[in-house]
């Protein structure tokens, strides 16, 4: 089944499997690199849930209705006590519904989204129970026939990659990049961690034995995702720092060494987002923001954590560069310039260490699902709807794909890899 988006959840709202089409509808659910990706998550927790479904309220009822049936039918399932233990403790919201016992819930009719990247979409939707007892529906949504909303499901679809485009369908939500590197031992320092691809890396550090510092200069975020990581039993500190600051990049590296002993592995990845700008227009205080965050920034925290493994005898570091660091862009010379300054930083720093001991190498993502790019989509949907139509794979990346490249980098099995400045785009740069 391609044509229509379809997945399977259970009574927790795990979702255990989605069709391509339905992963490309539910991108702002998917954009979170946790695994299994849950609507009631999604719904309560995530604010983007408000805006993408159109008719919230509804959901949100609906959603509480099926946890409510779910725990009449099974009130010893551990698991889904745990998600709405999880749930009433931090969304006011999701509280007040599960108080209010109202179990009504629908298995048919109609679900407005307003989707990222193609916009308005009114679909039908019908939920059936595949197995009663094991509480596990399939979901199917469909456009009526000619209406805006079919239009746009097949916008949908072209960007989805279905098989039926000829080309290699993508790799469901459900199946994440599990990277399996030994880096017990190890410390890994990441900037940006709190949301994104940082946040995918910290996790596939901390998953993969090291101990990890998350840097970010959200503070809110960084506390989630540093409780989360530790209440999973991975080892993490996190440490608030603006990377714009090099009092604060070399207070975050200091914090590090402090906490753990020594600094193996960093990426430093923090970055954001310039508004798209005519170059004649270009207002310098949006040039030198980018440029202090996506290029200083980088700078900083490499300078400082060189420092340290200049000290130690061995390291290996990967900056965040992008695409934009590749090629350039109508309306991004900004963007792309800080992101083009990382590399020669990457390549002129990386000569210089490469005799001790320490790799220094860039990554350079395409587009990747995250906040970032979903506000991009959002903001600037004629450009992204440009960029994915000359996309090889037909599909966007995601976090945890970029996550996979960094650890690799990182590991002793690219020990001969210095200075690259690695394409991580699907093939795009290749055009
Ligand atoms: N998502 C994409 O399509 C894409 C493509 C190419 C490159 N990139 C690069 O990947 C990196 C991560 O982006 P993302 O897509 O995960 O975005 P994101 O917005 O999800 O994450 C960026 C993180 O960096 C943090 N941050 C921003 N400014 C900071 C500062 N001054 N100090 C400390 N932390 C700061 C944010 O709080 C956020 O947690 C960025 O450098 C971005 O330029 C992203």
């Amino acid at each position: 089944m391609t044509d229509i988006p379809a997945f399977v959840n259970n009574r927790r709202l795990d979702v255990m499997a989605a069709n391509p089409l339905a992963e490309a509808l539910y991108a702002p659910l998917f954009a979170d690199p946790t695994r299994p990706a849950n609507h009631a998550r999604f719904a309560f927790l995530n604010p983007r849930a408000h805006d993408f479904w159109i008719d919230w309220d509804r959901i949100a009822d609906d959603t509480v209705a099926v946890l409510r049936t779910e725990a009449g039918r099974d009130p010893y399932d551990k698991t889904l006590a745990d998600l709405v233990g999880e749930l009433c403790t931090r969304s006011d919201a999701f509280r007040t519904r599960w108080a209010s016992h109202n179990v009504r819930l629908h298995r048919t009719g109609l679900k407005h989204y307003q989707h990222p990247v193609v916009g308005a979409l009114h679909l039908n939707f019908e939920s059936m129970e595949l197995a009663a007892d094991a509480g596990v529906t399939v979901t199917m949504l469909s456009a009526q026939a000619g209406s805006p909303a079919d239009d746009n499901l097949r916008l949908l679809s072209s960007w989805a990659a279905t098989p039926s485009t000829g080309r290699r369908p993508h790799r469901s939500g459900a199946e994440l990049m599990n990277p399996t590197y030994e880096f017990r031992d190890q410390v890994a320092l990441v900037t940006g961690a709190a949301s994104g691809i940082g946040l995918a890396t910290a996790t596939a550090f901390a998953e993969s034995g090291a101990a990890v510092v998350l840097a970010d200069f959200n503070e809110q975020a960084l506390r989630a995702a540093t409780d989360k990581l530790t209440a999973a039993g991975h080892r993490v500190t996190g440490v608030t720092c603006d990377v714009s600051d090099e009092g604060q990049t070399a207070a975050m590296v200091a914090r590090a060494v402090g906490e753990y002993g020594r600094l193996d592995m960093a990426f430093n990845n923090a970055g954001v987002q310039a508004p798209p700008s005519d170059a004649a227009d270009e207002l310098a205080e949006n040039f030198d923001r980018v440029t202090a965050i996506n290029l200083r920034g980088v700078w900083a925290s490499m300078k400082h954590e060189l420092h340290h493994m200049r000290d130690q005898g061995s390291g290996a570091i990967v900056n965040c560069s992008s695409l934009g660091g590749l090629v350039g862009m109508p309306s991004r010379a900004a963007y792309h310039a800080a992101k083009h300054g990382v590399i020669g930083l990457t390549k002129s720093a990386a000569l210089e260490y490469a005799s001790c001991g320490i790799r220094i190498n860039a990554v350079c993502p395409g587009v990747i699902l995250t906040g970032m790019s979903a506000d991009m989509m959002e903001t600037q949907a004629d450009a992204m709807t440009e960029i994915l139509k000359d996309q090889p794979t037909g599909r966007i990346g995601r976090a945890d794909e970029v996550a996979a490249a960094v650890l690799w980098l990182c590991s002793p099995a690219a020990s001969f890899v210095i200075a690259v400045a690695l394409p991580f785009d699907g093939g795009f740069t290749a055009h």
